[in-house]
């Protein structure tokens, strides 16, 4: 069965990447969450999506520059709606401690494909496992160097590629990196490639798939999983509840 993960949460209705973002979508009956990482200033992982606080806080600058103390102070909810004035960006550790207490699957995108953060691997790496998430755990970046740190330091996570345009026989290229899953952006899935993906074995989940007939399409092709801001329209279509 296809899974449905909340893309940054249930992005479409709660700001994205809060607390009130990854609850709405575990009661819409997500059965897993995508979030992004980066690290402050003073190398603790944080859960936001830009390279800087501009667009989802009340802030500005580079995440890179706040330390923990000073990011926290940021307001994360009032630039969605008013009624979401007290979120603010979660560490790393903060969701873990509440996501392990959940039956919920994780994918983690590290946000190093612009801005380098010192040992970002590891410090997530670390921390999943000792909140026991390591199973349920993808990773994904669009910094591909950094998912073949991560599998030469553990042969069995779950690695993933994301890309935005068609590469050549990705099969191949998610092989030669020790990848058997890609992230695709999900219009630059031709079929023909889909169809090759699977026949290779390889677990396909495409972002950020929002129109009811694309999660149609996709839920067709009995993806892996889709990646989507409207996790309670996927699993409405998939339990057949929206021909
Ligand atoms: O992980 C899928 C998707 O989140 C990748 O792009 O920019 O939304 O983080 P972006
Ligand atoms: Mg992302």
């Amino acid at each position: 069965m296809t899974k449905i993960f909340g893309h940054r949460g249930a992005s479409k209705v709660c700001p994205e990447n809060t607390m009130a973002a990854y609850t709405r979508a575990y009661e819409m009956g997500a059965d897993g969450l995508e979030i992004d990482v980066h690290l402050t200033s003073d190398g603790i992982p944080v859960i936001i999506h830009d390279d800087t606080v501009k667009r989802t806080t009340n802030g500005k600058g580079y995440v890179k520059h706040f330390t923990l103390a000073e990011i926290k102070q940021l307001d994360a909810g009032s630039w969605f709606s008013l009624a979401f004035q007290h979120e603010r960006i979660l560490t790393l550790e903060e969701f873990l401690q509440w996501i392990c207490r959940t039956p919920l699957l994780l994918n983690i995108e590290l946000k190093n494909n612009k801005v380098h953060y010192e040992d970002l691997e590891k410090k997530v790496y670390s921390l999943v496992n000792a909140y026991g998430m390591k199973e349920r755990t993808i990773y994904s970046s669009f910094n591909h160097y950094s998912l073949v740190q991560l599998r030469s330091m553990d042969p069995y996570i779950d690695i993933a590629p994301l890309y935005s345009s068609a590469i050549y026989e990705p099969w191949n290229y998610a092989k030669s990196m020790g990848a058997l899953s890609v992230h695709p952006q999900f219009k630059s899935l031709h079929p023909i490639i889909l169809e090759s993906l699977q026949e290779h074995g390889i677990r396909v989940r495409p972002y950020t798939v929002n129109q009811e007939k694309w999660l149609h399409y996709f839920l067709d092709w009995q993806v892996d999983a889709i990646i989507t801001d409207t996790p309670d329209v996927a699993v409405a279509i998939r339990n057949g509840e929206i021909p």
